[in-house]
């Protein structure tokens, strides 16, 4: 695809409803991405994500979309070693991912090479790294500077050399994210890092309106579900309220175990 200039579009995935729906468009890639636990569990970061929800929630990712390569993230604590990597990483196939993502650059890839080595797809994440968003105090652009740009390069690199699959740049000073992309073999998805990366990649809930309380300013919103969940629940309050609208037709029941027919009726 980066040979032929193809752009890689993905979005992320927590559930199985979302994901069956995504699994029908043409993504490059799912990513069930730590930020569920901002946009799902309701956390202020990601950085309080474990392996446990995770697991959870790829397990749901991986019944929905049975088509589309699935990456899960190693979410923040879960590599504190080169074998706990592995072992984490292993995890998440085991939970139904295709590869994993870890943030960070040269100080990861002792555990890259070995996730690498037991046969496991790796993304790679560099630029802001949401998992220390505490240490850093906050989103900022990256490699404004030309010795940040030069580390994010070298990192890049080292990344590319280790094999990874493709490498997120998350808000990263767009000259920057195409000097990296122009540099290495290695596709990149940028967020937030303009448009000369070799793909792009949103958080669903931005993408969709369905987490009106914080958008990033780079994302742009195509629907707004969250309007269209208050519409339709106080629908609901003032029909039950009035008793003008209690549908009493039960021959559409489905049998438990088959699933309700989608989008029918
Ligand atoms: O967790 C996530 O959703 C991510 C994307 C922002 C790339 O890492």
């Amino acid at each position: 695809m980066k040979a032929t200039g193809r752009k890689l579009a993905s979005l992320t995935a927590y559930d199985y409803p979302t994901a069956k729906l995504l699994d029908d468009v043409d993504l490059d890639f799912l990513l069930v991405g730590d930020s569920l636990g901002m946009v799902v569990l309701g956390y202020p970061d990601t950085t309080g994500v474990r392996m446990e929800d995770m697991l959870h929630h790829t397990r749901a990712v991986a019944r929905g979309a049975t088509k589309t390569w699935i990456v899960a993230d190693l979410p923040a604590g879960s590599h504190p070693s080169p074998e706990a990597a592995v072992e984490n990483s292993a995890l998440l196939i085991e939970a139904g991912a295709d590869a994993v993502k870890i943030e960070g650059g040269k100080e990861c890839l002792r555990s890259v090479l070995a996730i690498r080595g037991a046969g496991i797809p790796v993304v790679g994440h560099l630029g802001m790294l949401p998992q220390r968003v505490r240490e850093e105090g906050g989103y900022h652009i990256k490699g404004r500077s030309e010795e940040a740009a030069a580390n994010l390069l070298a990192d890049a690199k080292f990344l590319d050399e280790a094999g990874v699959s493709a490498i997120v740049l998350e808000l990263v000073h767009p000259p920057v994210a195409e000097r990296i992309s122009q540099s290495i073999r290695t596709p990149t998805i940028g967020i937030g890092s303009g448009s000369a990366c070799d793909g792009q990649i949103l958080v669903l809930h931005d993408v969709i309106g369905l987490f009106p309380w914080f958008r990033p300013r780079f994302a742009q919103p195509r629907a707004d579900l969250a309007s269209e969940v208050i519409r339709s629940a106080e629908e609901f309050v003032a029909a039950t309220r009035s008793g003008s609208a209690v549908a009493t037709d039960q021959t559409e029941l489905v049998p438990p175990g088959q699933g309700a027919p989608l989008l029918e009726g």
